[in-house]
């Protein structure tokens, strides 16, 4: 499957009405995990790259509720770019995806989700630790691929 369908854009239904807009996130629902995290950043300069990493156990969806920014994910060999910008967006990043936000508008606030709670040992943090990983994956199925 393509690393743009392992990672959907989800588009939250909106039950505003004329007194402003409302956007509800069920886990178990339109987020494809049961919610046990959720965190966010702001205040984070435009020049600031953050994420940069890969979970091996956590799931994410990314919500950009106020301002927008961007999110580079990659799995090593394909990479995709999305713009977070609106607050009834989110994309979702499974785990062992590897990932990093910037580019944060100054009104950035970038909500996640999370199918964990934290647990720093399963982060990856070393871009060439996770190819390797990758990779090591990757024999193991049989598979030959290039690795960017
Ligand atoms: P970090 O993973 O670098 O943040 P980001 O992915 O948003 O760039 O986390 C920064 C610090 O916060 C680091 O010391 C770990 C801690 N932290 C927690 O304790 N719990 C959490 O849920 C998260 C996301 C981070």
């Amino acid at each position: 499957m393509k690393l743009e369908e392992r990672c959907p854009i989800l588009q939250f239904a909106d039950l505003g009405d004329k007194r402003g807009k409302l956007v509800v996130i069920e886990g178990g629902q339109v987020v494809p995990f049961e919610i046990k995290r959720v965190f966010y950043i702001y205040e984070s300069d435009p020049t600031v790259v953050r994420g940069q990493h890969a979970n091996r156990e956590s799931e994410f969806v990314l919500i950009n509720v106020a301002g927008r920014s961007k999110v580079r994910i990659t799995d090593g060999i394909e990479e995709i770019i999305v713009e977070l910008n609106k607050p009834m967006m989110g994309v979702y990043i499974p785990k062992m995806i590897w990932k990093d936000m910037y580019e944060f508008s100054p009104d950035s606030v970038l909500l996640v989700l999370a199918s964990t709670h934290y647990d720093g040992r399963e982060y990856i943090r070393d871009y060439n630790d996770y190819l390797e990983e990758m990779k090591r994956s990757e024999l193991q199925t049989g598979g030959i691929k290039y690795y960017i």
